[in-house]
């Protein structure tokens, strides 16, 4: 039997805006409870969570104090039971999000270990003695996850440095301490007593690092958006992480039923690759060329046919239009709602796992934000000289708050997040009036309806759930097209109205589609999901 991880669509939640329960201004558990019903009725079958465990919130979760107790403001371990029981009864499944690589330094393993070099907690993150005749150079030339900055962080009291591969406050673990694994494997086990179907796994592939501390090489370029100075070949994906992977992978066959694994790891195909197995590794593996997507048709073509080639069945191309991290797709289109239509048809018509997040269903937008204001680490910290022209000009969000503002449910006051005279912890877009679930529910042609509609025709399409994926040759400049089985979907990504010829019946459209008479016409910006006629013996 097919495990349901590769043919299911995830929808991220990210907690802290998603519903506020106790009018505090900040989205929690029992919110998110509260609103499973509106992803039942989207249609998506797995639901994964941002981090809600405890910790000092400095980057919003992803430093934990606790991996087995949820954030006060979040609710109770009662409370993320519940969460799991309840989207279980909705018949859906659940991934947790799991901070592996690092803690929080407030966690008390940290603050044991940064206290002296003979404590026993010293070995449990990554300590090296500095450089130069004091030790006050870092140990080697390894980046910080931002590039421009050490990834090694000096500690006085141990007059060592410690490694950090993202914020200075989130220092490493040692995983080559086996009490370290250990006790995160219990972690992993802890929840999965409690019933996840399996883990979202943060910046999977920084956590092994060569246990020499080898110089990486230096290699500026451009990468995935960003800037990269050095080749990461020594703190990145490393053999030693696949083992890990495997390794994770075993305890989560401990399990009865099948627990999925879906590592948020960089690199090119043939390293992405190397993680997935059919029976050990990690399950997926987000590809995130889509959140820099180029609107055009060969750009699509190129891209999708290079994965097609890359990740063949059984294995699953995870595909990432928006997250918690990067720019909301609608602002990549300069706000056009036809063409975020274009690309729903797209994502849910791949072969492989579409990943939505919240808010990308009713087309939110990145709300603009005074710079100086950032709640965002990076940007409060990293980013802070930055005038507020250079970033407002920049296309990457510099200020990840903007992509994090409260999900809009209606029109009332604060969008429904949290009720009125309560101050939500970021301020919402003020397009809510406009852009809110509510609004689209009603409107048959919204956004809303049409990720609605996409849903329903992958839950029951064998075709778009396992069917191969062929590109269509010869079409006209600007149109994409693929067959699914019986299935062709078509876009239209270009500036002119095009007509081929197709015979078959509309299942779902975005935009100004006509299908009739063996052609099917297609307005710039419309997309169509085709059922191809089978041709009768006589
Ligand atoms: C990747 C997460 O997506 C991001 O939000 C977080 O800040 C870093 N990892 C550090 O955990």
């Amino acid at each position: 039997m097919t495990p349901w991880w590769q043919t299911t669509s995830i929808y991220q939640v990210y907690p802290r805006s998603f519903q506020d329960s106790n009018a505090d201004g900040v989205g929690d558990l029992p919110g998110i409870i509260n609103r499973l019903d509106h992803l039942k009725e989207l249609g998506v079958e797995t639901v994964w969570v941002s981090p809600f465990f405890a910790s000092p919130q400095q980057d919003f979760g992803y430093d934990v104090t606790d991996y087995e107790a949820v954030a006060p403001e979040y609710g109770t371990l009662e409370d993320a039971q519940r969460l799991i029981d309840e989207v279980h009864s909705r018949g859906m499944k659940v991934m947790f999000d799991l901070v592996l690589n690092h803690t929080s330094d407030q966690h008390p393993w940290f603050l044991r270990s940064r206290s002296s070099r003979s404590n026993p907690k010293a070995d449990w993150y990554i300590w090296a003695d500095g450089r130069g005749k004091h030790g006050k150079r870092p140990p080697n030339n390894w980046k910080s996850a931002m590039e421009f900055t050490s990834a090694w962080q000096y500690c006085p009291t141990r007059r060592q440095w410690y490694m950090a591969t993202f914020l200075p406050f989130q220092p490493d673990l040692n995983w080559r301490n086996p009490e370290v694994k250990r006790a995160m494997f219990d972690t992993v086990r802890f929840w999965l007593d409690k019933g996840v179907d399996g883990f979202r796994l943060d910046i999977f592939g920084q956590i092994m690092k060569d246990p020499d501390f080898a110089n990486n090489p230096v290699r500026p370029r451009v990468y995935n958006g960003f800037p990269r100075l050095t080749e990461r070949i020594h703190t990145e994906n490393t053999a030693d992480n696949v083992t890990l992977a495997k390794e994770l992978r075993a305890v989560c066959e401990e399990y009865p039923g099948d627990r999925a694994l879906l590592g948020e790891v960089f690199g090119p195909p043939e390293v992405l690759k190397s993680y997935l197995g059919e029976d050990d590794g990690l399950n997926l593996v987000f590809l995130f060329e889509f959140l820099t997507f180029h609107y055009n048709a060969e750009w699509f073509r190129t891209t999708i046919q290079g994965f097609e080639d890359n990740f063949p069945a059984p294995m699953q191309p995870t595909y990432v239009l928006e997250n918690h991290d990067r720019s909301r797709l609608l602002d990549r289109v300069h706000g056009d709602v036809a063409k975020a239509g274009v690309l729903a048809v797209i994502l849910l018509t791949l072969r492989g796992v579409p990943t939505v997040y919240q808010g990308q269903e009713i087309g939110m937008s990145n709300t603009r934000l005074p710079f100086k204001d950032a709640l965002d680490p990076i940007a409060a910290s990293v980013y802070k000289h930055l005038p507020q022209f250079f970033v407002d000009r920049m296309s990457e969000r510099l200020n990840r708050d903007e992509v994090r503002t409260p999900m809009q449910w209606d029109a009332s006051a604060n969008a429904g997040f949290c009720p009125d005279g309560v101050q939500p912890w970021l301020p919402v877009n003020p397009d809510y009036e406009r852009v809110n679930v509510a609004h689209q529910e009603s409107d048959n042609d919204s956004l809303l309806n049409l990720y609605r509609r996409l849903f329903a025709l992958r839950r029951d399409s064998e075709s778009l759930r396992s069917g191969p994926l062929a590109m269509l040759e010869a079409l006209p400049d600007g149109v994409l097209g693929y067959r699914r089985a019986d299935l062709i979907v078509l876009a239209n990504m270009g500036i002119e109205p095009v007509t081929v010829k197709y015979s078959g019946r509309s299942l779902v459209e975005a935009g100004e589609v006509a299908v009739g008479m063996g052609r099917v016409s297609l307005f710039p910006d419309s997309a169509v999901v085709l059922q191809t006629v089978v041709p009768k013996l006589a």
